[in-house]
């Protein structure tokens, strides 16, 4: 339960949108709103390097579409790393899609999109993305989506030398973010709205305070955290019933042969 003047977002400041977004509530909450003229984002002042990032998030409620709202951690440059959720809205009753996508030194194109089990937009969730040497899981409410794995030795790249800053932003998307465009943003039912609270970050910082230099490794258990068997099984259950895309298995993209993490997976 979050606590009256929690100041979850004192790293955190609102970069675009003209007063569209605000922290409220001495820090407890974030909103970003989108309308007709512009939408809204905030990043984190602090850089990453693993870690373990959870945040709450309530997704706009009602005829979404045409609407995404992005939350995704990201280096700078041509050569950037990213790990992505993306949140496609949708028209009353019908499903959110959870995009998500990994850059590795600026080679992304490894989409896995997902519906969910709960209505995302009724209350708020926790989603989480842990990063450490040895794999980035994506969960949502403690259950893991997706897992990309250090696989190093079979030629993949892996995010491990760059800093990050978490990002989230929401913007207009309706050329192609609902039924591939075929549904508009109705701006009848502006401002659209995310809400998000209880930010904990359990991570190394660039530059700071929290440099994984400088603290022993008993101290942060994320740093060799894998995922155990009951969460192996979840996974599974989501990717079976919950997956509604994967890159790996769209051999019409990848006419030459699949990336090797798809075979090495
Ligand atoms: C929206 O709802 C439709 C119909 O259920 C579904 O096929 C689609 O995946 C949903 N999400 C988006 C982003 O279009």
């Amino acid at each position: 339960m979050a606590v009256p003047g929690n100041n979850y977002f004192q790293d955190f400041e609102i970069t675009w949108g003209g007063g569209r977004g605000k922290i409220l509530n001495n820090g407890e909450l974030i909103t970003l709103s989108l309308d007709k003229d512009s939408g809204s984002g905030f990043e984190s002042k602090n850089e990453y390097l693993f870690g373990k990032i959870d945040m709450q998030i309530k997704l706009v409620p009602g005829n979404s579409a045409g609407t995404v709202t992005a939350y995704y951690l990201s280096s700078q440059g041509e050569n950037h790393d990213e790990i992505d959720f993306e949140f496609l809205g949708n028209t009353t009753g019908e499903p959110y899609t959870v995009h998500t996508n990994l850059y590795t030194e600026g080679k992304g194109e490894r989409e896995q999109q997902f519906h969910l089990w709960f209505d995302p937009t009724s209350d708020f969730h926790t989603f989480s993305i842990l990063w450490n040497p040895q794999t980035i899981v994506f969960s949502v409410d403690n259950t893991p989506i997706r897992e990309f794995k250090n696989m190093e030795t079979k030629m993949v790249k892996f995010p491990k030398n760059q800093g990050m800053k978490l990002y989230s932003s929401i913007w207009n998307a309706d050329q192609w973010a609902t039924r591939g465009g075929l549904i508009k943003t109705d701006w009848t039912q502006a401002p659209f709205t995310a809400t998000y609270t209880n930010f904990t970050a359990n991570a190394c910082t660039v530059g700071g305070g929290s440099s994984c230099a400088s603290s022993a490794d008993e101290n942060r258990p994320w740093m060799s955290e894998i995922l155990d068997p009951t969460a192996e099984e979840k996974l599974k259950w989501v990717q079976k019933n919950y997956m509604i895309y994967n890159y790996c298995t769209d051999a019409k993209r990848f006419p030459l042969g699949f990336p090797p993490e798809c075979n090495a997976a």
